[in-house]
């Protein structure tokens, strides 16, 4: 339990000029929040947003579970992360770019903003591209992806970017339920020194009817790729004829900034809506509270601008702030598991920010590559993703951070926008796998969901958060019965639905939170959401399989593996186990991705199911898990197959 858990105080030095300088200043945040919610998010809001307009209110409830912040008030988010610093840091680097093969390239702020504008002027000029319209971004990690992200920004288009790993018809299902008039791409990019593709991906998804107009290809590896006349456009060619100057869309408050696709428990992944203000407060908030960057220092999160943690914290946040953000296109182990510590010693890192599953490769890979190089340079390490396990946090603190820096273990979701429960630096005594407590202004509580009260001590409870926050996720893209019952059906407090976040946790003698993991059939490999529902239709799409039941499996490296329960249609589809794990493989690959690959698969001759037919995932999680089945299965429709299934797996 988390209350015997060692604790590690603050480094007394580092705290001294730590935004948040112990738990006082942290009690005093949270008290002002709890006392005067809405004068606490309007002064931060005053003070850390360069607004058009002033808002003029705070927070609209009236409607909610579908809230407003700072009502009436304009802005634009890219000149929030890059205008409003050229006064002061136009020679500072924005960004730092190291390439898959050693190439570096330093972007000022001032190269920044030309490059943002010469960006949005194509967009604007050459595609039409007009305020709310939908632009898919499917790039690898290169500057010019950052780029895109702002140009939308910068003239009121809502960009929703696509994991680069995800396959041409996971593409497809997201270009066409946000209903996008353009992509943007590159040819490929560079791997562990090889070049490799995405543009025929997108080539792929655009088959047959879509709502793309155009594509913009980015030519990053200069491999030769197919040229659609009149839809595909090189962005090489035509950026440099475009001015760099394009006045900032005048945007409200609420209007939206972009969508993520992340998955649920059921059906297809939803289109998170995030707005932008608030968000962009938050990103910008949590990147001083939490990381406490300081003006001269240089902060890394190694993780892809494909998912929710590369754009608040390799992208938004970072520049909302004025900081120095790393990007990296390659892998973190080519050509050793040295690589990230030889690249702290070169940019002289001070945050360092990554996932549990990072941390047991480079463990497991290279446990003495860090002594190897000068590490002196960091003073944050960040993790995010999935519980960290008390080996890797050892080794992440004892050898990477010296026994000298802080560990923020971060949580948060695609929905949350920012961290919402995480240790401050300079504040917090920290426990391995701990997330700790509630940042200030954030009203996360675990609550029972029988009841709607606080759990006891040691209780397992859901982690919720019983008031609105600025980067709360505004809506399911085009489904506003989906955002209030994935989010706010299933606990209520004082009779008023909260929303809830999908975890578990749990409360020590102290107050600690620690995060116990999904609720949901959500399984969270490497740090990535995978919706059940999503990996069994893709395997269904198998002409041979009958049914299909995905379950999470602990993994030693990604926390959590798929494993599957397929029955097949033919009884003799079992004669060629390899070839039906191929094939089945090859389809998921097809469907999603190699992200969503399954790490063991059983053909079994049935699943168990209730007499009205739901899957009891539960029973093939313990049996996948080798864990003895206590409950009840006499309820069954058929209660045997448990045991002919748990043989199998044996
Ligand atoms: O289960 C929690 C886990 O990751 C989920 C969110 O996944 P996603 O939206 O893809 O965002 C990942 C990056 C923010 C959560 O519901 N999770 C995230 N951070 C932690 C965590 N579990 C435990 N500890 C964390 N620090």
């Amino acid at each position: 339990m988390s209350d015997k858990k060692p604790v590690f105080k603050p480094n007394k030095e580092f705290a001294k000029n730590a935004n948040i300088k112990n738990m006082c200043e942290y009690h005093d945040l949270q008290d002002k929040a709890m006392e005067d919610y809405e004068g606490f998010w309007g002064d931060f809001a005053k003070e850390k947003i360069d607004w058009i307009e002033p808002f003029d209110k705070v927070l609209d409830e009236s409607k909610a579970p579908f809230v407003k912040w700072f009502d009436g008030g304009k802005l634009n988010v890219s000149s929030q992360c890059i205008d409003r610093h050229l006064d002061t840091r136009k020679n500072k680097a924005a960004i730092i770019f190291e390439g898959d093969r050693g190439d570096v390239q330093t972007i000022t702020y001032l190269d920044l903003y030309k490059h943002v504008n010469r960006f949005a002027n194509l967009l604007k000029e050459d595609f039409n591209v007009k305020k709310g319209d939908r632009v898919v971004i499917y790039m690898p990690m290169i500057p010019e992806a950052a780029y895109a992200m702002l140009a939308c920004a910068r003239i009121g288009a809502i960009h929703s970017i696509v994991f680069g790993g995800f396959s041409s018809e996971a593409l497809r299902d997201r270009i066409e339920d946000a209903e996008a008039k353009v992509v943007i791409t590159a040819d490929g990019a560079f791997r562990k020194e090889k070049p490799y593709m995405l543009k025929p991906v997108v080539d792929a998804a655009l088959t047959g009817k879509t709502p793309v107009k155009k594509v913009v290809v980015v030519q990053r590896n200069h491999e030769d790729v197919e040229w659609v006349a009149g839809r595909d456009y090189s962005y090489n060619e035509m950026i440099e004829q475009k001015s760099s100057i394009c006045e900032p869309e005048v945007m409200d408050a609420e209007d939206p900034l972009f969508l993520l696709y992340t998955s649920g428990s059921t059906g297809k992944p939803k289109g998170v809506q995030h707005n932008s203000a608030g968000y962009i407060l938050w990103a910008q908030m949590t990147m001083e509270w939490v990381f406490d960057v300081k003006e001269n220092d240089t902060y890394w999160c190694t993780a892809d601008v494909g998912w929710i943690t590369g754009h608040t914290y390799i992208v938004y946040g970072p520049l909302a702030m004025g900081a120095t953000t790393v990007m990296f296109e390659g892998v973190i182990t080519f050509p050793d598991a040295g690589r990230p510590w030889s690249m702290v010693e070169n940019h002289r890192i001070n945050q360092f920010y990554t996932a549990p599953t990072a941390i047991r490769v480079l463990h497991k890979m290279g446990e003495n590559e860090p002594a190897k190089y000068d590490m002196s340079s960091l003073k944050v390490l960040g993790t995010v993703g999935e519980p960290i396990d008390p080996p890797a946090w050892k080794w992440y603190y004892e050898e990477v951070g010296q026994s000298k820096c802080a560990i923020v273990d971060t949580y948060w979701q695609t929905e949350t926008g920012g961290h919402v429960v995480s240790p401050l630096p300079g504040a917090t005594p920290i426990k391995p796998g701990c997330a700790t407590f509630p940042l200030p202004g954030i009203m996360a509580e675990i609550l029972d969901p029988a009841t709607g009260e606080k759990v006891e001590v040691g209780e397992k409870g859901y982690m919720c958060i019983t008031k609105p926050w600025p980067a709360q996720i505004r809506g399911v893209w085009g489904d506003e019965e989906r955002y209030v019952k994935s989010y706010f059906g299933d606990v209520k407090k004082d009779g008023k639905p909260v929303y809830f976040t999908g975890d578990g946790a749990v409360y020590d003698e102290e107050g600690y939170i620690t995060i116990t993991g999904r609720t949901d059939d959500v399984i969270n490999v490497s740090g990535h959401r995978m919706g059940t529902a999503e990996v069994e239709a893709a395997i269904k799409k198998h002409d041979n399989v009958a049914e299909v039941a995905v379950v999470g499996k602990p993994h030693p490296i990604k926390g959590e593996g798929i494993f599957a329960y397929i029955v097949l249609k033919s009884d003799d589809g079992i004669a060629d186990e390899v070839e039906e794990v191929k094939a089945i493989n090859s389809i998921i690959k097809k469907e999603i991705g190699n992200i969503a690959l399954c790490d063991e698969m059983v053909f079994t001759p049935g699943l168990p199911k209730t007499r009205s037919g739901k899957i009891m995932r539960r029973i093939l999680r313990a049996i996948a898990k080798g864990e003895e089945i206590t409950q009840d299965i006499s309820t069954l429709e058929d209660p045997s197959i448990v045991e002919k299934i748990a043989a199998m797996v044996k």
